[in-house]
């Protein structure tokens, strides 16, 4: 019997993580036998995204088994993803493919006046890199760190850090989720926590692409392939809760017309926007090439889909390395002994 691919997704019931999941089961053999586990803070979302999955499995005619399981896990909080880690380890032998999706921001509403000037000044630049959404400056996890850092971040990181022996078992693939916001201007090595800026969710898409940098050639040498990947723009749930029945509409409106003008970026679509996430883990690509590139969703003017690649700027990689690197340390020693269980039955 074929061995179960192991895919962890985190945020699964987020637009792109659910589509992370639909397009996988789409892009692999039918008759693969796959394990999903999906990650959320709450028992509720996890059971919505599973049957989600199930409901998508029997549409396409999967015909191998699909097994799902689930982790509880607040990437802002370090006792919840040591958990994580030690319910993993408890369970699973090897990990194939861990996709980093799950991230927040610390939003506050939105600038409307600004975002009315904006759009009328410059419509693409208004949709593809908005400064009007208001982020909160300065906001701290329970346990100290720049929230949008550790959630987006280091949380993620320090999983994956514990988890490698379970990645490096399964020839592991490693998926970060960026952004096309995550320009080096967004990022201050005076500020690697994101306390003092207004964009710490760009300045953590940032952190992203150079952490990738910084380790996806450690990871190699495990056997591991690591990829971070940039979904364009697209729906999603977190963000149009701030907006009502017109400006939603208004906003999706402005996104096909940046797409008509002819932004590549705008793909609307969940599903759009998990080609690049899913090409880039079932890549094959034996000699580890082109890790070094941001794999992008890209979408034509009349819709159609393709993978667009982009260079990274790899300034103060290093140095944000040698930052999470003591971080790390850090929170290795605070979380010594400490064993919790947070799992209630399904
Ligand atoms: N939307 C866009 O246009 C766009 C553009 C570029 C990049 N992205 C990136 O694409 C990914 C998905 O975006 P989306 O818009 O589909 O997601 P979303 O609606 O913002 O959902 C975020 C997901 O992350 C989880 N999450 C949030 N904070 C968490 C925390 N502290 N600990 C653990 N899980 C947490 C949530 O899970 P629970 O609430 O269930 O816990 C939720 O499933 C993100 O990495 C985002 O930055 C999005």
């Amino acid at each position: 019997m074929s061995i179960s691919k192991v895919i962890v997704i985190t945020g699964t019931n987020s637009n792109l993580g659910l589509n992370i999941a639909y397009r996988f089961i789409d892009n692999t053999p039918k008759d693969a036998r796959l394990t999903f586990i999906v990650t959320s803070r709450t028992l509720l979302r996890v059971k919505e995204v599973v049957e989600l999955i199930k409901r998508h499995v029997v549409e396409v005619g999967h015909i191998g088994v699909v097994d799902y399981d689930y982790i509880l896990v607040d990437f802002t909080n370090m006792v919840s993803v040591l958990n994580a880690y030690y319910e993993l380890n408890k369970t699973y032998k090897e990990i194939h493919y861990f996709f980093v999706n799950a991230a927040q921001g610390v939003y506050d509403g939105i600038d409307w006046i600004g975002a009315v000037k904006e759009v009328i000044s410059n419509p693409l630049e208004a949709v593809t890199n908005p400064t009007y959404k208001i982020q909160r400056i300065g906001v701290k996890s329970k346990d100290g760190m720049g929230l949008v850092f550790q959630a987006n971040v280091f949380g993620p990181y320090y999983l994956i850090q514990k988890l490698l022996p379970l990645l490096k078992a399964g020839n592991g693939t490693i998926v970060w989720i960026s952004s096309v916001m995550s320009a080096p201007k967004y990022l201050s090595l005076q500020d690697i926590e994101l306390l003092k800026t207004d964009a710490s969710y760009e300045g953590s898409k940032r952190l992203v692409d150079l952490l990738h940098l910084a380790t996806y050639e450690e990871r190699k040498k495990l056997g591991i392939h690591q990829y971070v990947v940039q979904p364009g723009i697209f729906t999603s749930h977190s963000f149009f809760k701030y907006l009502n029945f017109v400006t939603f509409y208004g906003m999706l409106l402005l996104f096909y017309i940046a797409r008509l003008l002819g932004s590549n970026w705008h793909n609307i679509d969940g599903y759009k926007a998990a080609n690049a996430p899913v090409y880039a883990a079932l890549m094959t690509n034996p000699e580890f090439k082109d890790e070094n590139l941001k794999f992008g969703s890209a979408t034509t003017r009349g819709g159609s889909e393709y993978i667009k690649t982009q260079d990274i700027i790899p300034d103060n990689a290093n140095e944000v390395y040698r930052y999470i690197k003591a971080k790390e340390q850090e929170w290795n020693v605070k979380l010594k002994d400490q064993i919790v269980n947070t799992r209630i039955p399904m």
